[in-house]
C-alpha cells in the first residue's frame, strides 16, 4: 500500500437513465429530481459529494433532463419574487443549490450502459481517481469520506457493499470477497453484474457509490457490452481488477435511501418527512393512517 495516492477530488453522477419504472411522470420529470418533500433527490446527492470533499461535480445527462441543471443555476426572476415579498428564508433555501458544487453536464449519447456513462466523463475527470455516484441512491455521510481515505491508501477501486437477502442479488452487481484485518473492509476478488442467484458469489451487493482510479477508462473503453446488452461498469472494473488492481470495499451497514422505484423511493420519502419537525400533524397522521391497514 502507498501513501502517496493522490485523493479523489471529483464526482460522476450518472443520470441519462430513461427511469421507466416511473413512467409516465419521467416522461416530463426527470426521476433525479423526484421530491423528497420539497427537495429533489439530486441535491441529496450533490451534498453528499460535497461533504466529502467533491465540489466538482459532472452530471452525464440525456435530452429532456436539462432541468437538471437549471436546479443549480441562478433564478433571477424567482429571486427577485421572493425578495420583493420579504421572504429571505426561502430566497436561501432557492439560492442554496447554487453554491453546493461546480456542476458540469455532460451528455451520454446514447443508452449504452453505467460503464458508458461514466465513460464520457473521462476528460473532464482524467488521469485522477474520482467517486461515482449513482443518482437515484443516497447513504449516510461517513460512508464516502471512508471510500475516499481507503481508495488514497491503496490507489486501487474502492466499492461499497450492502448484504441483502439472497433472491435479491438479480438485481445487482454482485462481489466474491475475503476479509481483512478491518472488520469492516473486504478484498474484493471477483465482480458479476446480476447473476443468477445460483451463480452469485455471495449476497453482497454493489451500492451506487464507487472510488475509482483513472486508469478505468482506457478499460471501459474496451469492454464489450455484457449483461443487458450494455456497457456495464461492473465488467470494467473487473477487468481491471484482473489486470493487478487492488479492489476493496468497505461493508456499508448504514441506511440505504433509494430512490430508484416506487416502493424504495415512497419508503425513503416517508421516513425522511417522518423526521421533519416543520411539517405539523405528518407523523400524528402517518400513525392513525398505519393503524387503518392490515
Ligand atoms: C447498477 C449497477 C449495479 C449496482 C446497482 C446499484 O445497476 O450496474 O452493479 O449493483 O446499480 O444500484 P442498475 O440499477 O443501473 O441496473
Amino acid at each position: 500500500m502507498s501513501d502517496t495516492a493522490p485523493r479523489a477530488t471529483k464526482a460522476v453522477i450518472p443520470a441519462a437513465g430513461f427511469a421507466t419504472r416511473f413512467l409516465p411522470v419521467t416522461k416530463a420529470i426527470p426521476k433525479e429530481l423526484l421530491p423528497i418533500v420539497d427537495k429533489p433527490v439530486l441535491q441529496y446527492i450533490v451534498e453528499e459529494a460535497a461533504a466529502a470533499g467533491l465540489e466538482d461535480v459532472t452530471l452525464v445527462t440525456a435530452p429532456g433532463k436539462d432541468a437538471m441543471v437549471d436546479y443549480f443555476d441562478a433564478r433571477a426572476d424567482l429571486d427577485n419574487a421572493l425578495k420583493a415579498k420579504g421572504k429571505d428564508e426561502m430566497l436561501a433555501r432557492v439560492k442554496a443549490p447554487e453554491s453546493i458544487a461546480e456542476i458540469t453536464a455532460i451528455r451520454q449519447g446514447g443508452a449504452k450502459g453505467l460503464g458508458h456513462a461514466v465513460g464520457r466523463a473521462a476528460s473532464h475527470v482524467g488521469d485522477e481517481p474520482f467517486a461515482v455516484l449513482l443518482g437515484d441512491e443516497f447513504y449516510e455521510p461517513d460512508l464516502l469520506p471512508r471510500m475516499i481515505d481507503l481508495q488514497a491508501e491503496t490507489g486501487g477501486i474502492v466499492l461499497a457493499l450492502l448484504e441483502v437477502p439472497r433472491e435479491e442479488v438479480v438485481r445487482y452487481g454482485v462481489a466474491a470477497v475475503e476479509t481483512t484485518d478491518d472488520e469492516d473492509v473486504v478484498r474484493v476478488t471477483g465482480l458479476v453484474e446480476k447473476p443468477a442467484v445460483d451463480d452469485a458469489p455471495s449476497n453482497l451487493i454493489l451500492i451506487g457509490r464507487y472510488v475509482l482510479p483513472g486508469t478505468i477508462f482506457p478499460v471501459i473503453d474496451q469492454t464489450p457490452p455484457g449483461r443487458g446488452d450494455e456497457i456495464q461498469l461492473t465488467d470494467a472494473m473487473d477487468t481491471l481488477r484482473d489486470k493487478g488492481t487492488p479492489v476493496h470495499a468497505v461493508v456499508y451497514r448504514g441506511r440505504r435511501y433509494d430512490t430508484g422505484e416506487p416502493v424504495a423511493y415512497l419508503q425513503t420519502l416517508v421516513e425522511l418527512a417522518s423526521r421533519r419537525d416543520d411539517l405539523p400533524g405528518f407523523n400524528a397522521w402517518l400513525r392513525e393512517f398505519s393503524a387503518t391497514l392490515d
